[in-house]
């Protein structure tokens, strides 16, 4: 072998070795910044609201990523309030005859979680005040409960997953 060709040799058999090294790495990558599966299930939180037991008129909280969801289903004085204060249908989830509130319950001002009230929540960091809608009523809350991103078959809820009903609800209250 001449001093050229064992060069040549020698470069190829270099390159080789890096791409494979190099390949070998990226996939080693790519598991490191996969999410591992048990934190991808984590990442959904399914409600049945039929058989969530809801009380008309008291939010019952969950949990979805850490964050308190507040799920209410509407009586019909606060259906009829919302109505005449001209909140879009979207405004809430409705499913067949039934009106909900469903939402993230941290207060828009500075993230506190507000406590339910007989009517309406209440931020006990600075007073600010949610109706029964999730809107905001009073004090430094700049705009409404926010809507998280969630599908829904029948009466399930999955959070977590977009579908057509909360991108509804999140463009009735942008
Ligand atoms: S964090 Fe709720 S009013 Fe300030």
């Amino acid at each position: 072998m001449s001093n050229t060709n064992r060069r040549d040799f020698l470069g190829m058999s270099f390159a080789a070795v890096a791409a494979v090294g190099g390949a070998a790495s990226l996939v080693g990558m790519k598991q490191a910044w996969d999410p591992l599966p048990s934190v991808l299930a984590a990442g959904y939180t399914t409600i049945d609201i039929a058989k969530a037991d809801l009380k008309p008129g008291t939010p019952k909280t969950f949990k979805w990523r850490g964050k308190p969801i507040f799920l209410l289903e509407m009586t019909k004085e606060m259906v009829d309030e919302a109505n005449s204060a001209g909140l879009p249908k979207d405004y809430h989830l409705n499913i067949g005859d039934k009106t909900y509130t469903l939402v993230i319950g941290l207060c828009t001002h500075l993230g506190c979680i507000p406590a339910w009230q007989k009517t309406k929540w209440k931020c006990a960091c600075h007073g600010g005040e949610f109706n029964a809608s999730g809107k905001q009523i009073f004090g430094p809350p700049p705009k409404p409960y926010v809507v998280p991103p969630f599908s829904l078959k029948g009466t399930v809820v999955k959070l977590g997953e977009t579908g057509p009903e909360s991108k509804a609800m999140m463009a009735a209250r942008a």
